[in-house]
């Protein structure tokens, strides 16, 4: 009975495994994960292959980029492949040139990676471009971003200057109006004033 019960566990424990972990639209046997020949494109690639692959196969498929640490955490990969693809060699490929930048030379000699686009590196094998080479290909939408971000920003900025000056010298113009408004004021009542005294006073006589 106990062993009925730990043999249903094993089963269902390594198809569990098996069906999660083997990617879907490759097949895999005893760490051999095969991949090849799927019409595979960047999107439609797993975001991880299972830890145990010993060897992986992505050769002649659609691919254009290798998804940045793909195949990082594989300790007992010792071979794959993945020519016949569609490698794209801009910005995108450097995850993939600087893995095989890191990939001991017996197993440089089976990667046969060469670019597809653009025209002016197409043909051209990943492993010896240039850092600059890829670099050149880079479209920095944040760089223009960042710069139209500034521009703007220095816009205001003027704009707020601007306001500002013309608030300082609204208030300049006002205050010296109204200094001479009190000014005219204080006159005339001084002169109504007198004028109402003198009034007075012409009353009085006539009065007397
Ligand atoms: C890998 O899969 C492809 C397509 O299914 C098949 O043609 C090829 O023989 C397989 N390679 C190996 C080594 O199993
Ligand atoms: C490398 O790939 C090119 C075309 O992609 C092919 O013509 C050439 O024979 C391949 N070389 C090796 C060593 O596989």
């Amino acid at each position: 009975m106990d062993l009925l019960l730990f043999y249903l566990l094993f089963l269902l424990g390594v198809k569990g495994q098996v069906s999660s972990v083997c990617p879907h639209s490759c097949s895999c046997h005893q760490g051999h994960v095969n991949c090849s020949h799927k019409s595979l494109t960047s999107s439609m690639l797993p975001s991880h292959f299972p830890p145990g692959t010993t060897q992986l196969n992505l050769h002649n498929n659609l691919l254009t980029i290798l998804p940045n640490g793909l195949l990082d955490d594989l300790p007992y990969l010792r071979s794959v492949t993945l020519h016949g693809n569609l490698w794209a060699c801009d910005c995108g490929v450097l995850y993939l040139r600087a893995w095989l930048i890191h990939q001991p030379s017996s197993r440089l000699s089976s990667l046969n990676i060469s670019c597809t686009s653009p025209p002016s590196l197409r043909g051209r094998l990943v492993l010896h471009l240039t850092e600059e080479e890829v670099l050149e290909s880079c479209h920095y939408w944040y760089c223009d971003l960042a710069l139209a971000s500034q521009v703007c920003l220095f816009v205001f900025v003027l704009v707020q200057v601007l306001l500002l000056v013309a608030v300082i010298v609204f208030l300049r113009r006002f205050e010296r109006l109204s200094r001479e408004a009190r000014r005219t004021t204080v006159a005339t009542s001084a002169f109504g004033d007198s004028v109402m005294a003198n009034e007075y006073e012409a009353l009085k006589e006539s009065r007397a």
